[in-house]
C-alpha cells in the first residue's frame, strides 16, 4: 500500500490542524508568505509520528492533533531559518522563503510560526498540557543548540563521530523524538511506553539525518526538492564527509590520489564519484540500516512489527525514501 493512502485520514487531520493555525487577521505581508510555505508538498513525518504514537498506545487521534500540528510548525520554522543559514534556494521543490521574499520576511515568518505552534500546543488535553509544553519548550532550545554546532563545524577541518552524533541528535533527532513522546503522552501512555517511544524516535531521527546527509550528495534534485550538493558547498560535516576523511587518512595509497580536505575537490561531481568508488555510499547506508534496526528494536516492545502498526509502516517508508 502507498504511504499517502495508508495515512489518508492522518494527513487530512494534519492539514486541518495547519489550516486552523493561521489567523485570518494577519497582515498580508505575513499571511502571504505563510500560505506560500504551508502549501508546499512535504512528508509531514513529525506530525504523522505524533498521531501514530498516540494511536499505538490506544489514544484518540484528536487528542494528539494539537501536539502534532505544533511539531510541524516548529519544523517549518527551523527549515525557513535553516535555509537562510545554509544559503539554500530550493525547498520542497519551491524557492526558499528568503529568496522568494527577503531575509526579514523569512525571519519573521519563522518567528510567527513558533507562536502559532504554541497556540496549537496549548489546546492539548489539560491533563497533559504542562508536560507537553515543557518537552516542547526544551526542544526549541535543543534544536538551536544543534544548529549552532552545525554552523560551528563548518569552520572546522574535522569533527569526531561523537561530536557529529551529538550535533544531529540536537538539530534533528530531538524533534522527531519529541513528536513520538508528546503524541504518546497526549494519548495517555504509561511512562514506560513514553520512554520506549522516545528511544524509537531518537534512533529513527539519527538515521533520518544520516540519510538526509547521504541524499544531499547522491539524490536526484527534482525528486529531493532541495539543492543537491548544498552540504558540499557549505563544507558541512556530515557522516559522509567523516567517513571519507577516515578512509583517506588511514590509507597512504588513497591519500596520494584523493585530497584529505573536501574543499580541495575541483568540483562536486568529482567528489560524488569518489564517494561511490570508495564505497562511502555503502558504508553510510549500513549505518542508516543500523539505526533503523535499533528503532525497530524499541518499537517491538510497544506493538508488533507489521503493517498494522503505523510506526512500523513509517519506519519502512523513511528507510526507503529518496527525498
Ligand atoms: C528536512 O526534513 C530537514 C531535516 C531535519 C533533515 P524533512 O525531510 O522531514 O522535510 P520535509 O518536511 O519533508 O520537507
Ligand atoms: C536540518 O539540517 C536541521 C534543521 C532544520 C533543524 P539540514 O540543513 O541538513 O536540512 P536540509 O537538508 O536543509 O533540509
Ligand atoms: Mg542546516
Ligand atoms: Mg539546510
Ligand atoms: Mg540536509
Amino acid at each position: 500500500m502507498k504511504f499517502e493512502d495508508r495515512f489518508k485520514k492522518h494527513f487530512s487531520y494534519i492539514q486541518q490542524g495547519l489550516l486552523s493555525s493561521v489567523s485570518p487577521d494577519l497582515p498580508g505581508s505575513l499571511a502571504e508568505p505563510i500560505a506560500y510555505f504551508l502549501q508546499m508538498p512535504s512528508k509531514k513525518i513529525r506530525p504523522l509520528l505524533a498521531l501514530s504514537a498516540c494511536e499505538c498506545v490506544g489514544g484518540k487521534l484528536s487528542d494528539s492533533l494539537p501536539a502534532a500540528t505544533a511539531v510541524e510548525l516548529f519544523h517549518d520554522f527551523t527549515l525557513i531559518h535553516d535555509d537562510i543559514m545554509d544559503q539554500d534556494e530550493l525547498r520542497r521543490g519551491y524557492q526558499t522563503l528568503h529568496i522568494k521574499y527577503d531575509d526579514s520576511t523569512a525571519i519573521l515568518v519563522g518567528d510567527a510560526m513558533i507562536g502559532m505552534a504554541y497556540q496549537q500546543l496549548i489546546q492539548s488535553p489539560p491533563a497533559t498540557l504542562t508536560e507537553v509544553t515543557r518537552i516542547f519548550t526544551d526542544a526549541l532550545v535543543k534544536v538551536c543548540e544543534g544548529q549552532a554546532l552545525d554552523k560551528e563545524f563548518e569552520k572546522r577541518a574535522s569533527v569526531s563521530v561523537d561530536e557529529y552524533l551529538d550535533m544531529i541528535n540536537k538539530k534533528t533527532a530531538w524533534l522527531i523524538k519529541i513528536a513520538c513522546s508528546m503524541g504518546s503522552i497526549s494519548g495517555g501512555a504509561s511512562p514506560e511506553q513514553v520512554s520506549l517511544l522516545a528511544l524509537f524516535g531518537e534512533c529513527l531521527g539519527l538515521g533520518f539525518q544520516i540519510k538526509d546527509d547521504l541524499l544531499d550528495f547522491v539524490a536526484d534534485e527534482s525528486m529531493l526538492g532541495k539543492q543537491v550538493g548544498s552540504d558540499f558547498r557549505m563544507d558541512k560535516k556530515t557522516y559522509v564527509t567523516m567517513k571519507y576523511r577516515e578512509t583517506i587518512s588511514g590509507n597512504p595509497e588513497l591519500a596520494s590520489k584523493y585530497p584529505l580536505n573536501i574543499p580541495e575537490f575541483d568540483n562536486f561531481q568529482d567528489f560524488q564519484k569518489a564517494l561511490y568508488d570508495l564505497k562511502i555510499v555503502e558504508a553510510t547506508e549500513a549505518v542508516i540500516e543500523e539505526y533503523t534496526r535499533r528503532s525497530l528494536e524499541a518499537l517491538a516492545q510497544i506493538a508488533p512489527l507489521n503493517n498494522d502498526n503505523p510506526l512500523y509502516f513509517i519506519t519502512q517508508f523513511l528507510h526507503e525514501r529518496q527525498y
